[in-house]
């Protein structure tokens, strides 16, 4: 594992976007592991920036997202979903169609976990894994104390998490209680991760 400490925001998305970059121009078809949450937006800046100016292609880039809210619609301001689109898949070349954020909507929620898995296996491994983490350490949402072996799965979210998050939604009661989130499992098999921390309130994390 490698430290990098930075002297801002701004530093710190410019270096974990270069890696980024790096991993696109090397392999075109690169599966890209993706992370929502505020911290990684300056990052995904980077990559819009890169790709208007011409210096990288998602063409055919193929994307997994870590996780979404159980029950929410994709057309709400915290679908992660749409946070995808806003932040990143709306303003560069990429086929939506290559693209996956779990399926926090449908009826039969554990066929949805383990097709998401068959998908991650079906492209092999994530080349490129972007984190960010939460301040008690969830990554995606997976809390501190889940098991290390576990797949897609539904959770619980903790009233720390939900407090954490309350801060994008008008109160706590509209924050969801579950979510939808890709396990350890797969984000360790990731070949690089890189995890995005910044501010005070992440040190302890
Ligand atoms: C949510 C996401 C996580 C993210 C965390 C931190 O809980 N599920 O993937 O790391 O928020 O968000 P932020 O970067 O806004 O602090």
């Amino acid at each position: 594992m490698k430290l990098v400490v930075c002297k801002n925001y701004d530093e710190m998305s410019d270096k974990a976007a270069r890696i980024i970059k790096a991993g696109m121009i090397l392999k075109n078809d690169i599966v890209l592991g993706l992370a929502t949450g505020s911290t990684p937006v300056g990052v995904y800046k980077k990559l819009i920036e890169a790709n208007k100016e011409g210096k990288i292609s998602f063409k055919n880039v193929r994307t997994v997202n870590l996780d979404e809210y159980v029950g929410i619609s994709y057309n709400h301001d915290q679908s992660y979903h749409k946070f995808m689109d806003d932040n990143l898949f709306d303003y560069v070349d990429i086929d939506k169609k290559n693209t996956h954020v779990p399926d926090g909507r449908a009826t039969d929620l554990n066929r949805a976990c383990k097709e998401y898995d068959e998908m991650i296996e079906s492209y092999g491994s994530i080349d490129i894994q972007v984190l960010g983490i939460g301040q008690n350490g969830h990554i995606g949402f997976n809390e501190p104390q889940s098991t290390f072996s576990l797949g897609t799965h539904i959770v619980d979210l903790t009233e720390n998490t939900r407090e954490a998050n309350k801060r994008f939604f008008n109160n706590i009661d509209e924050v969801p209680t579950k979510a939808i989130t890709m396990g350890t499992k797969h984000i360790m098999q990731a070949k690089v991760i890189v995890l995005v921390a910044n501010g005070k309130n992440k040190a302890r994390a």
